[in-house]
């Protein structure tokens, strides 16, 4: 099935989602993150679908993979008073927000995430996150949210994406063998997704940290952290509440990382 909006509006409605939104459902867009970058603000969430994304964007430069029809595609707007610094592990709260999605459609099992927002399923990329920001003036920031969600596009029928050859990935249809309406997903999603904002606006990191926690599939594992020319080593320790991660050096310091790209040193 298509994605429909009125089918999306039908599911939020029949879970009594009263929120206003702006939807842009497309058939065919370069980049959700990019085309609701480059709208006007607007004082409510406005968010855009895509059947298919013609350059798809993923973290640090990379391309996203985006066959039409089969995945999700979407990214959300959310205007937000301008301080960045509270918002640094709201992209750790969307994977949350993303792990209670599945969750509602009894996909529990083998999730983890690897820091600081890839949702794994058995060790496979099954979901993305890109968190871009417009600054319209010194105290009022939109944060935009980009989710890559991969629901039915057989992983065997094309086992590496162009972009992250070395990279396996899966999606619902893989877990499940059957074919995904991605209409009542993106309902789901977007209600959990208000959820966790809101929790995350008035009480911060701490009420997510266990769960966190509990799918860091980092945690205990030998990893390189790669800034740009830089490459940190050390053993993961799971997170802190700034959503920074925590890493013990070789000579058994413990030390914070911001950002970066996380892999498991074998
Ligand atoms: C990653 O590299 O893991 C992040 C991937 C994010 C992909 C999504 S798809 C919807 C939105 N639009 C984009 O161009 N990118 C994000």
């Amino acid at each position: 099935m298509l994605l429909n909006e009125q089918k999306i509006n039908e599911y939020l409605q029949k879970a009594r989602f009263t929120e206003p939104l702006t939807w842009h459902i497309l058939s065919s867009i370069d980049s959700t993150n990019r085309y609701l970058k480059d709208l006007p603000s607007q004082p409510i969430v406005t968010i855009c679908c895509a059947e298919t994304q013609t350059h798809g964007r993923g973290r640090l430069q990379r391309s996203w993979f985006s066959p039409a029809a089969e995945n999700i595609y979407c990214s959300i707007r959310w205007p937000f008073p301008n301080d960045l610094k509270a918002l640094a592990p709201f992209s750790l709260v969307t994977t949350l927000a993303i792990v209670d999605t599945l969750a509602f459609f009894n996909l529990h099992e083998d999730l983890t995430i690897k820091w600081p927002n890839d949702l794994f399923w058995q060790d496979k990329k099954l979901c993305g996150i890109l968190l871009e920001t417009v600054t319209q003036n010194p105290d009022h920031l939109d944060l935009i949210i980009g989710i890559g969600l991969n629901v039915n596009t057989d992983s065997t029928s094309q086992p590496i994406t162009p972009d992250t050859p070395s990279k396996p990935w899966c999606s619902l249809y893989d877990i499940t063998h059957h074919a995904w309406d991605r209409n009542p997903v993106i309902a789901r999603l977007i209600i959990n997704l208000y959820q966790c904002v809101s929790k995350f606006v008035a009480q911060g990191f701490e009420p997510f940290m266990q769960q966190w926690s509990s799918l860091d599939y980092l945690y205990g594992k030998t990893v390189t952290i790669t800034q740009g020319q830089q490459i940190i080593r050390g053993i993961a320790q799971g997170i802190n509440l700034q959503g920074e991660l925590l890493l013990m050096d070789g000579n058994g310091q413990q030390c914070t990382i911001a950002g970066g790209e996380a892999s498991v040193a074998f």
